[in-house]
């Protein structure tokens, strides 16, 4: 039995998240890892439907959950969902979308949709919670950045410059916003087996990149990542700023 110590470490009880992109995948295992740990989760995604079925399920387990349905590329959209939310103390900004092509076949209209889902989506929410953050004095900025968040990869570079700028978005973020006690840091996934990634998941090439690539040889469940989550929204990391920490089963430590 772990002692009370241990577990007010993780105890997110009275704290209000914002998860985007909590329709599916990591952004609704990392959502019920934070609501399991005593927080209430705002679910954010587009589907009104889908986020209705992800909160009925939490709701299930006896978990607090809202949702707030608006897409992160609006930013009147954006203004009108964060007014009517309230104070918001963990941010965690996962919504995420992709847009593959060599770059002399890319668009314009591609390549803004990726910047603006992933990068300036986290500046818009970032701006509009802050202040509120900043009175009271404590917060969690959380961004789910990627391996692609370092390491470069062909074809996927619209993609690879919103989550390197993501990174250095948070760094930058977490410097400003340490004297008001907010701690900033983004998250680094491997592979995960979810919708995003079905187009490779069923590719016996790609499957035999990741046996060799990754040190623990298979791709991870959503569930995976929550720790990670819970983690960076909890008193536990109140001196862990900055950071990018990889959930990627050892990928970016292995040189071959
Ligand atoms: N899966 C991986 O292996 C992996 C690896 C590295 C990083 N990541 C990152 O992890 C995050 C989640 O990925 P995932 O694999 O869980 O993807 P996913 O299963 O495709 O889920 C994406 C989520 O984002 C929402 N979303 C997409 N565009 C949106 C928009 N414009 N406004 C609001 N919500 C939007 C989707 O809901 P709606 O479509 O209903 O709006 C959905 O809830 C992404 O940032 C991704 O880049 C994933």
């Amino acid at each position: 039995m772990p002692s009370p110590q241990h577990a007010a470490m993780f105890d997110l009880t009275g704290r209000v998240a914002l998860v985007t992109g909590a329709s599916r995948g990591l952004g609704a295992a990392m959502s019920t890892g934070l609501a399991r740990a005593g927080a209430e989760v705002i679910l954010n995604g587009r589907d009104p439907a889908t986020l209705e079925a992800q909160a009925a399920a939490m709701r299930a387990e006896g978990l607090k959950v809202r949702i707030s349905a608006f897409d992160v590329r609006d930013p009147a959209a954006i203004e009108r969902a964060v007014a009517e939310m309230g104070p918001v103390d963990i941010l965690l900004h996962n919504a995420g979308n992709q847009y593959r092509g060599p770059v002399e076949e890319l668009t314009e209209e591609g390549w803004h949709s990726v910047l603006d889902t992933h990068l300036t989506a986290l500046f818009r929410l970032s701006k509009l919670l802050v202040p509120g953050m900043k009175q009271r004095r404590r917060g969690k900025i959380i961004a789910t950045g990627s391996l692609a968040s370092d390491l470069g990869r062909g074809t996927i570079t619209p993609y690879s410059a919103a989550k390197g700028g993501l990174k250095m978005f948070i760094r930058a973020l977490a410097v400003e916003l340490g004297p008001h006690n907010i701690q900033c840091n983004a998250i680094g996934p491997g592979w995960f087996d979810t919708e995003m990634n079905k187009p490779l998941l069923n590719n016996p090439e790609w499957l035999a990149t990741v046996k060799r690539r990754c040190p623990a040889g298979r791709y991870a469940a959503p569930e995976e990542i929550a720790g990670t989550a819970v983690f960076l929204a909890s008193p536990a990391s109140d001196f862990v700023s900055g950071q990018l920490i990889f959930v990627d089963g050892g990928v970016t430590a292995n040189m071959m």
